[in-house]
């Protein structure tokens, strides 16, 4: 029977070894906690990095990670230390990533990091070659295998191939910077179809198409020699009864069957019922604005001092990339932010930030959540931001206040949140203080509102959406008769 291979650079579990033996840990970030929910309701097979190198993995524990793997429906692609550096934190995360998402001065462009993503891109698509058949549908993501879907077409012409990106895709102006825009726009013309979050990325996409490989784009079709290439956006959804029954839970686990994290939320709320929770969540990423979050948060209490001791913003970002010299830089920064702010500003009674750094368990995630009055997300840019998603749909009885900023894809998603620019400080105090004194009926009818697109729109619907656009294609074909 045919199959759908998913195949991404992280897989939806990492592996790490631990005295011989090999520990499975969920995978954090969008595409991973997004895609986890698609791949476990269906039939296919999910290839990717296990997250460890040749190097950590003893030639004996090689068995025990593929069946490790197996267990949760994926198979792996082997990297080196030498690759894993040139390709994910080189090219991927030194290169790509920082273009995509406009900070161009953060971007190096440096041939050695280009030649390994070629190389590495080619064993991803070689691993697609060998565990699938002619009629399995391919469905590669995001912007460490950009070149993967022309590599596979080269071996199999008429497999379909589909193509999802899950961050932004920069302006023309932005993307015309890199050396080899060429060859990335011609690895993704690979694909029968080509997905993005938002409509203006797939229009700055097209931009790209038109302009520097000169094809002929008509809406949003690209001809090439004799295929059509479909493009199109599909906002990415969650799990959202995932969501809202585990906050169901939640709310209902007794007493003495708390978490840790969640005894010390109430606790703290008992001690001090007038003081608002404001949650930000995010990978530390500089994308994700967090350090500009924490300056506003300073300005917010110099300009509305009367909330000092009344409010509390929780940090919580999970360790990521720490390889890159961008995300090491950062990490400084935001604990001396925290560092000074604490210490100029705590009283005996009141810390303003609590900052975890850190990946939490799912249930963790719920318990911050739930407990929290407003949720403040503020990235700089950011492809989509599930985050913002969770939030609401954990929302059960409605109250809560969504802070997001309009940079993020989902904020086209989201108008009855509260949105700001985050570089604007005295917009984000002044909504600060409206979201801290919003009606409840306010909040639930937003919500109300919010909810009910999450629920329809879920992660599923995505998916299906997606394939069916690709298995359209399909059954239309790939011939295009140039006139
Ligand atoms: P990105 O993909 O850029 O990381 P998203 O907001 O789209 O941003 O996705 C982040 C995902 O990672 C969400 O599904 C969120 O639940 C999860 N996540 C974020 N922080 C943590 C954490 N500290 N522990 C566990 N999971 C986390
Ligand atoms: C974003 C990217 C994903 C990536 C995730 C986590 O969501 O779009 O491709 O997996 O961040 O980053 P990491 O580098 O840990 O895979």
């Amino acid at each position: 029977m045919a199959k759908t291979i998913i195949i991404s650079n992280r897989l939806p579990v990492q592996l790490q070894i631990n005295n011989g033996s090999i520990n499975a840990i969920p995978s954090v970030g969008g595409l991973a906690t997004g895609m986890k929910s698609v791949h476990s309701g269906s039939e296919s097979l999910w290839i990717g990095w296990s997250g460890l190198t040749d190097e950590d993995t003893p030639p004996e524990l090689e068995d025990a990670i593929d069946k490790a793997l197996k267990e949760n429906g994926c198979a792996k692609v082997k990297l080196n230390a030498q690759e894993v550096d040139g390709f994910y934190f080189g090219f991927s995360n030194r290169t790509v990533w920082p273009l995509f998402h406009y900070f161009l001065k953060y971007s190096e462009f440096e041939l050695d990091f280009w030649n390994t993503y070629k190389a590495v891109n080619q064993k991803f698509a070689d691993a697609i070659i060998e565990k699938s058949d002619e009629d399995d549908t391919i469905w590669v993501h995001d912007y460490q295998l950009m070149l993967v879907p022309q590599m596979v077409r080269e071996k199999r012409p008429n497999t379909s191939i589909g193509f999802f990106l899950h961050i932004p895709f920069p302006s023309y102006e932005i993307f015309r910077t890199l050396p080899w825009r060429e060859e990335i726009l011609e690895g993704l013309l690979g694909s029968d179809l080509i997905g993005f979050h938002t409509y203006d990325y797939e229009r700055h996409f097209l931009s790209s198409v038109r302009r520097l490989l000169g094809l002929e784009v008509s809406f949003n079709e690209i001809y090439l020699d004799n295929r059509v290439i479909k493009v199109d956006s599909f906002p990415m959804g969650i799990d959202y009864k995932k969501f809202r029954d585990a906050a169901l839970v939640q709310v209902e686990r007794k007493q003495d069957n708390r978490s840790d994290l969640q005894q010390r939320l109430d606790d703290h709320k008992a001690s001090a019922p007038d003081t608002k929770l404001i949650l930000s969540i995010d990978r530390l990423d500089y994308s994700k604005g967090i350090a500009k979050r924490i300056n506003a948060f300073e300005y917010f209490l110099n300009k509305y001092p009367e909330y000092k001791e009344k409010v509390r913003l929780i940090i919580l970002a999970v360790p990521s990339r720490s390889n890159v010299p961008q995300y090491q830089l950062l990490k400084k920064e935001i604990d001396e932010l925290v560092g000074r702010i604490n210490g100029e500003l705590s009283t005996v009674n009141w810390t303003p930030i609590w900052y975890f750094y850190r990946s939490l368990p799912f249930e963790n995630l719920i318990d911050l959540y739930t407990s929290s009055d407003i949720a403040w997300l503020t990235p700089l840019r950011d492809g989509m931001n599930l985050v913002a998603k969770e939030y609401i749909a954990t929302r059960t009885d409605k109250s809560g206040v969504l802070i997001l900023s309009e940079m993020a894809g989902s904020a086209y998603e989201m108008n009855e949140a509260l949105l700001i620019n985050p570089n604007n400080f005295e917009q984000q105090a002044d909504t600060l203080h409206q979201a801290i004194t919003m009606p409840l009926e306010e909040q639930q009818s937003r919500n109300t509102f919010l909810q009910k697109r999450l629920e329809r729109y879920n992660v599923e619907v995505w998916a299906n959406e997606f394939m069916s656009a690709l298995n359209q294609k399909k059954t239309a074909g790939h011939a295009y008769i140039s006139q």
